[in-house]
């Protein structure tokens, strides 16, 4: 496995493969890999002859009182990760490969990024599209791979490439819990031994919505109230919003009767933490 940190260097290695013939898988993250993004890794290596993992803690799409500067980084910990999945390159670039001086240039997708994260993070999801469209652009691959747990960023790189007829296919994996629920997310990593007890509610609030719904709380106000109370039962979290949305418009839904996500965000102390779920309406 390559580690390369230019621009000019990925596009020479990937270059050389797609002569070839090869098929060219990307995973682009923000590095300190956990199972999460090895699955991504493992999947791409599945699906193409090439894998390319980007890592880049993107500034853009942080706000000024976010964590950018305190955002977990180990490059020697994630290339070993990286290497024992089968991963062939990672990028590595510096702020200033990517965004030089004079950048000005950023793409933004309407609708989809107005609610949920997109409420309480102005300009996140600008970042997101931005860094990874260019990161489509530099490496050409013909997939790339998300997880479903940033299930709005999922769906908002989904609209990006087929409203500008980007040549690749999204790929969208489940989510990664650890043994005891727990959403995997390189920001777990912030939490206390308490904060850490306290994360469960997350996904014990899932499987509480679900049989609510088993229970006949199709209103889907009525079940984010429902939720919202079970969430605040925990001290130290803070809910941000638990909206039932549409899967595909992410807009609210009166009603549970077609493809609906409970998403969640949450503060615990000083970290922010996101889950989801399906709701499926059981069968009569
Ligand atoms: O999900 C992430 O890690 C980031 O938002 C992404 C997609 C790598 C863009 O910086």
């Amino acid at each position: 496995m390559k580690v390369v940190h230019t621009i000019a260097e990925i596009r020479t290695a990937v270059g050389t493969a797609s002569r070839e013939g090869k098929t060219v898988g990307l995973v682009p993250t923000m590095g300190y890999f956990h199972e999460g993004h090895l699955s991504l890794m493992r999947q791409a290596k599945a699906d193409n002859d090439l894998v390319v993992v980007s890592l880049f803690v993107n500034p853009t799409q942080f706000g000024p009182n976010e964590d950018f500067r305190n955002y977990p980084r180990d490059l020697e910990r994630d290339a070993a990760m990286a290497e024992s999945v089968g991963v062939d390159l990672i990028f590595n670039p510096s702020p200033e490969e990517m965004y030089p001086e004079g950048y000005s240039t950023y793409v933004s997708v309407e609708k989809l990024t107005e609610g949920l994260c997109g409420a309480s993070r102005p300009g996140h999801f600008k970042g997101v599209t931005t860094v990874c469209l260019k990161l489509f652009n530099i490496v050409q691959a013909d997939r790339a791979y998300f997880g479903r747990k940033d299930y709005q960023q999922f769906k908002v790189i989904e609209r990006m490439v087929k409203d500008l007829d980007l040549p690749l296919e999204i790929v969208g994996m489940p989510i990664v819990r650890e043994v005891d629920g727990l959403a995997m997310s390189s920001r777990n990593s912030y939490l206390s031994a308490a904060e850490r007890s306290s994360a469960l509610v997350l996904s014990r609030s899932l499987a509480h919505a679900q049989e609510l719904l088993a229970g006949g709380v199709v209103n889907g106000e009525e079940l984010q109230r429902k939720v919202e109370a079970f969430i605040g039962k925990e001290p130290l979290v803070q809910v941000e919003y638990a909206s039932v949305v549409d899967a595909e418009s992410l807009e609210p839904l009166a009603d549970i009767s077609s493809k609906a996500v409970l998403a969640l965000a949450v503060r615990i102390g000083k970290t922010r933490l996101l889950d989801n779920a399906l709701l499926e309406i059981p069968a009569q």
